[in-house]
């Protein structure tokens, strides 16, 4: 079976996601805001559940259909139950994989159409597909909001509708590493995005001297080692949605996880500063539960005071830029001076946000990727420190 699926991420992090992809031979790779499409078999799609590490969640496509009103929106769930085909060139049945035996959930997003209110929108999707069912098997299915089998998601866009099952259940950043958060902590597929930007060869240390509770430090060693992002979640009590669908089989899934992964830095070392006790706490906590507590020389102290390792290695930074507004661009010429004083030769990479986007740095970056860093605007800045 060929399933369309999609890749969802955040802004700015669709290239990165896009060449993840194409690491795991995937087909028919399209890049578009916020998401990746691609197509593959439920192979392709468990195992991209396993080994994403800058994707949202990944989806797969039941349907589209005109849905510029209630009825419209009603009338198009419901025909694609009744139809009795497979969606796509070869796609699942959805009127089969929507059996009334099952249970299900529907969220709805909506941009750029005429109904806007997201309840509405997801109660009159739900409405067409139980009187699908009804049409169908003379049953329906009972709607489960925690736990159902089929979470269901529709999109309207442009008074389209778009009908996808979310795979990935829980967002893909619910790594099972981090125990403990310190102060402003950055999500799980941001710091990925930041280690797969420096395009790092895995030699050297890695050095954060900004560490709060490890992310970086944790995203980098498990690029480095050649570990799955999915490694923990596997034993978690959520798991992934795929794993309740008819079409699971896990003996294909484990299967999946014993597969190879590149391990450019085996042997790699993690050092990371903090002036907070508690976030060096946090980071210690974090990397022993993510299985790297031996790799990892962790020390309350001062950035700026910091002599690294021999390197070169990897310098990664998300720096807590200006408590007082008027200090920021001192704070990020201070970075700019430090990366000259004790990291020739190493790749740096600052995500840096604030007012001025990390420019007071004084360095010309090699690359430079905007991205959201929750609502805010940052950058991905990689620097060749020569
Ligand atoms: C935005 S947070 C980093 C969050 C981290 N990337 C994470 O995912 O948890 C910035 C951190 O920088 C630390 N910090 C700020 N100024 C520092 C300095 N001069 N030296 C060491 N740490 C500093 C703060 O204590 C805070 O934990």
């Amino acid at each position: 079976m060929t399933l369309q699926l999609i890749a969802t991420c955040g802004l700015g992090l669709e290239e990165l996601v896009a060449r993840e992809l194409t690491d795991l031979g995937v087909a028919e790779i399209q890049t578009q805001r916020g998401a990746v499409t691609f197509r593959g078999s439920w192979q392709d799609c468990w195992r991209a559940n396993w080994r994403l590490r800058t994707a949202n969640r990944v989806l797969v496509e039941l349907g589209q259909w005109p849905g510029e009103d209630g009825d419209a929106l009603a009338a198009g769930a419901r025909a694609l139950i009744g139809k009795r085909q497979l969606y796509g060139r070869s796609g699942p049945d959805v009127g089969a994989l929507l059996s009334p035996d099952r249970t299900f959930s529907i969220r709805a997003t909506t941009s750029a159409s005429r109904i806007r209110d997201l309840r509405w929108a997801a109660l009159k999707v739900k409405d067409g597909l139980v009187d699908g069912q009804r049409d169908r098997y003379r049953r329906r299915s009972s709607i489960d909001r925690d736990r159902p089998d089929l979470p269901l998601r529709v999109r309207l866009h442009r008074d389209r509708a778009t009908l996808t099952l979310d795979t990935s259940g829980e967002p893909l950043d619910r790594r099972g590493y981090r125990v403990i958060t310190s102060q402003a902590p950055m999500r799980e597929q941001l710091a990925a995005a930041c280690v797969l930007a420096a395009d790092w060869n895995g030699s050297g240390p890695v050095v954060d001297p900004m560490c709060g509770s490890g992310t970086l430090l944790a995203e980098a060693a498990m690029v480095a080692v050649g570990r799955a992002p999915g490694t923990l979640r596997a034993n978690a009590p959520f798991g992934w949605a795929f794993e309740r669908f008819p079409s699971f089989d896990s003996d294909a899934f484990a299967r999946i996880r014993e597969e190879s992964i590149p391990a450019p830095g085996p042997d790699v070392e993690l050092y990371g500063i903090d002036r907070s006790p508690q976030a060096i706490g946090a980071s210690r906590a974090n990397l022993a539960r993510a299985g790297f507590k031996d790799r990892a020389t962790l020390t309350t102290g001062d950035a700026f005071e910091f002599i690294p390792p021999a390197g070169p290695g990897l310098f990664l930074v998300n720096p807590a830029y200006g408590e007082r507004l008027a200090e920021e661009p001192l704070q990020w010429k201070r970075l700019g001076d430090l990366l000259k004083r004790h990291y020739t030769g190493w790749r740096a990479v600052v995500l840096a946000g604030g007012d001025t986007l990390g420019k007071p740095i004084g360095l010309k970056p090699t690359r430079r990727i905007p991205v959201k860093n929750g609502p805010l605007e940052a950058r991905i800045l990689i620097f060749d420190m020569y």
